[in-house]
């Protein structure tokens, strides 16, 4: 692979600025944002008041400690429009979220503030060895999804030519590879097996693509995952970690030369990790809860967020600005099996390792007697796999999930082909206990 670093040049000063000069501009930035919440949100206004908090009492940065959380359930109470700051005239794009119960969860982005964002996803791609005047495949999903959209401002941003594919037409999605010959591509990890896939049933091998770089995200995925796609494409796997709630793709992003986790872009979003279960932020490289507030939108600022992002902020590495950890999982995900924390990241950490199985797989979750049952649906790698040793192989990672991971599962080896496919975010654990 070659070597993609970018110009320090090339950067945008306050991104290797000193941490005093990063600060002064937060607490600046910070004061306004909750001042802007605070007087045109009634939401805000309520939720301070209550607190006995004014933006006022902002002096320094810890003081955001003081105010209250947002959750996602203030955001559905305040359908759709209950937390623009801005009359809707100002308001130049809507998205919302898919929200699997209920109703979706609604954001709007003034000209500012797609131009900010633009900003900082020309900035990640950037971060990932991607240039001006690259060719760029994007196929993130387009549409209310801040994936599709948010890629390609940020491409144009970068002076790229884009090619707005979107998600779907898997063989098409190779055909245009071939093509047109992308350099960088945009799509989240789960997919890009899919394409890889395509590409092997079609007989082409993935490595003599004209792909140097992936820009993966949307989904929790592994440094397993990451070796394996770095290996079969022969590019770099960088991680661009986002939530539409605080503004979509480039919130942080992975440089090229560390890829150490995602530095997050702390001159437009103030970072805090807390203890989920009492609320208190916790120390900088401790494990909790990942909370946003952000410090330039116009149109939706969002304060103290809770993402349910589980991580811990590290310090900078190739930029100043601080990283997180590569996400582990959501709390919305975690499986408790008889007792047992588990994420379906761990999961995939041990499919990794055996190479007869390929990466794919769904987790099921059934109830036998009372007892939570997990199966692992997985399949083959390619179709010339004995009976004996896909049987071995799904055996294998029993074991491994067994002694690593801490749980007892049923291991299901399909034909392959046989575990469903994504082309977007993928569905890693079906429950079926409820039912
Ligand atoms: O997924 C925004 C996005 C699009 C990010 C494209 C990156 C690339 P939402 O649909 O609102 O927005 O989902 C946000 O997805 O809270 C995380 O749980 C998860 N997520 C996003 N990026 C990553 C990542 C977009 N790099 C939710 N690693 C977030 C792990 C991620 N999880």
């Amino acid at each position: 692979m070659k070597d993609l670093t970018p110009d320090r040049a090339a950067l945008d000063p306050i991104e290797i600025a000193s941490r005093d000069e990063i600060s002064a501009l937060q607490l600046q930035r910070m004061q306004w944002s909750l001042s802007h919440a605070y007087n045109n949100v009634p939401h805000y206004k309520n939720s301070f008041d209550a607190a006995n908090i004014h933006p006022d009492d902002l002096k320094s940065l810890d003081d955001i400690a003081r105010f209250p959380f947002t959750v996602k359930a203030d955001l559905r109470d305040n359908y759709p429009y209950g937390m623009f700051a801005v009359p809707q005239a100002q308001i130049r794009r809507i998205h919302a979220s898919s929200g699997t119960t209920g109703k979706p969860t609604v954001v709007g982005y003034t000209s500012t503030d797609i131009d900010n964002w633009a900003t900082l996803v020309a900035r990640s791609m950037r971060a990932s060895g991607t240039k001006t005047g690259d060719l760029v495949h994007v196929a993130y999903g387009y549409g209310l999804f801040t994936g599709g959209l948010g890629a390609h401002y940020g491409a144009e941003k970068l002076g790229c030519t884009v090619v707005p594919v979107s998600g779907g037409m898997t063989e098409r999605q190779v055909t245009l590879i071939q093509d047109f010959k992308p350099k960088t591509i945009m799509v989240t990890p789960s997919y890009l097996l899919s394409i890889l896939d395509a590409f092997r049933a079609q007989g082409i091998d993935p490595r003599d693509s004209s792909l140097e770089v992936g820009i993966f995200g949307a989904e929790p995925w592994t440094n397993a995952m990451r070796e394996e796609i770095e290996q079969a494409f022969d590019m770099h796997a960088t991680d661009i970690y986002g939530l539409s709630e605080v503004m979509g793709p480039g919130v942080a992003s992975e440089c090229v030369e560390t890829k150490d986790g995602p530095t997050i872009w702390e001159d437009h979003f103030y970072p805090e990790v807390i203890n989920p279960d009492t609320g208190e932020p916790v120390a900088d490289g401790e494990q909790g809860e990942l909370v946003f507030t952000s410090l330039t939108k116009e149109g939706f600022p969002i304060i103290r967020y809770r993402t349910r992002d589980l991580t811990r902020l590290l310090p900078g590495s190739a930029r100043s600005m601080r990283r997180m950890e590569k996400i582990t999982g959501r709390s919305d995900d975690m499986i408790i099996l008889r007792g047992v924390n588990v994420f379906p990241t761990q999961i995939e950490e041990q499919l990794m390792k055996i190479e007869a199985l390929a990466p794919h797989f769904q987790i099921e979750l059934t109830r036998d007697n009372r007892m939570d049952v997990m199966t692992i649906n997985t399949e083959a790698a390619g179709s010339d796999l004995s009976a004996g040793q896909r049987t071995a192989a799904g055996d294998k990672l029993a074991q491994l999930v067994k002694e690593v991971v801490g749980v007892t599962a049923i291991v299901n080896v399909a034909d392959s082909g046989g575990v469903p496919r994504s082309q977007g975010k993928a569905v890693r654990t079906v429950d079926k206990r409820g039912i």
